[in-house]
């Protein structure tokens, strides 16, 4: 079927009491690795590009080769902006058929937040939904980095969507991006989130929500890497976020870990082969085996 909108996957989402993955890609072994979980499994799914990743492969490279993947399957997918900073991010998307931006001004004052995340809106004209950002998620990753953790203010997150007319809002629950989340335990503030959910209905965003599983932290660097204190948010506290209201979980890190962890140990015990098709397939295929686990952990399952 064509590529669809979030707002299409997240209000049933809402409604039924699941998530939706937000996947990021950068290029086509990642793209098919989530397709064909997604497929396999039945599953709505949220291709998710970010600028950087589109600086990396081209913007009509990703646009054409997400609808032609993802569009001619048999469940829904979407191609979602993800964290565009600038104005003009918005815009170069909706030109280029994504389905749904996200426009991110957290970093900016409230004020200023809001006067953009209105003309996204109004960029984004009907057809494409818009996500934005209220709060700030600490960690660094790329360009997405900042270095301390302000939670959403659930007044102020409800002033923010009846001003803007936002379709999703990204929560700051005590999530950051990347694999260093936490130093001490993990702490969502669910009871913050629950605050969110009684004065809005829009669908809400988890990002940095990457688990940072030992297993694959530890099997990556058996096999060579140096990813040392990486820590992630727990299973159960991410069933928490669903059960409370979120129906959209950002994931990147993981899948990043994973396809690592895969290449490496494939190159390890392989050490005559040159052939990339072989080392990617390895990679691929572990990063279809961490969607999968996704996919179940947020309940999308058949819900295609
Ligand atoms: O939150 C999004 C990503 O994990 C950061 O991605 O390295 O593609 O900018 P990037
Ligand atoms: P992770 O770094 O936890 O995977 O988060 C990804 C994300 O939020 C993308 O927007
Ligand atoms: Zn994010």
């Amino acid at each position: 079927m064509v590529l669809v909108t979030n707002s299409y996957l997240l209000k049933k989402a809402q409604r039924k009491k699941y998530a939706v993955g937000a996947f990021n890609i950068y290029n086509l072994e990642v793209l098919l690795a989530v397709t064909r979980t997604a497929k396999e499994l039945k599953s709505p799914a949220i291709i998710s590009v970010t600028p950087s990743a589109l600086k990396y492969a081209g913007i009509a490279n990703i646009s054409s080769l997400v609808k032609k993947v993802a569009g001619k399957l048999k469940v829904p997918m979407s191609l979602h902006l993800d964290h565009g900073k600038e104005l003009k991010d918005i815009k170069k998307a909706v030109t280029a058929g994504f389905t749904s931006v996200m426009y991110d001004g957290s970093a900016l004052s409230f004020e200023k937040n809001v006067k953009n995340t209105k003309k996204a809106v109004i960029m984004a004209k009907s057809g494409v939904s818009v996500e934005a950002e209220l709060g700030t998620l600490s960690g660094v990753e790329d360009e997405v980095s900042s270095s301390k953790n302000i939670y959403t203010d659930p007044e102020q997150a409800k002033e923010f969507v009846q001003r803007t007319g936002v379709d999703a809002l990204a929560v700051a629950i005590g999530t950051s991006h990347g694999a260093y989340k936490f130093k001490g335990d993990a702490i969502l503030r669910i009871d913050i989130l629950k605050e969110i959910r009684k004065k809005i209905d829009v669908p809400l965003v988890l990002h940095g929500a990457s688990g940072v599983k030992k297993a694959f932290v530890q099997k990556a660097n058996h096999y060579g890497a140096e990813i040392l204190g990486a820590k992630g948010v727990p299973d159960v506290q991410i069933r928490a976020a669903i059960r409370e209201g979120v129906c959209k979980v950002n994931i990147d890190t993981d899948n990043r870990i994973a396809f690592t962890a895969g290449v490496r140990e494939f190159l390890h015990n392989n050490p005559e082969v040159f052939d990339p098709r072989k080392y990617i397939l390895a990679g691929m295929e572990e990063v279809e085996r961490t969607v999968e686990q996704k996919i179940k952990l947020f309940g999308s399952f058949k819900r295609a």
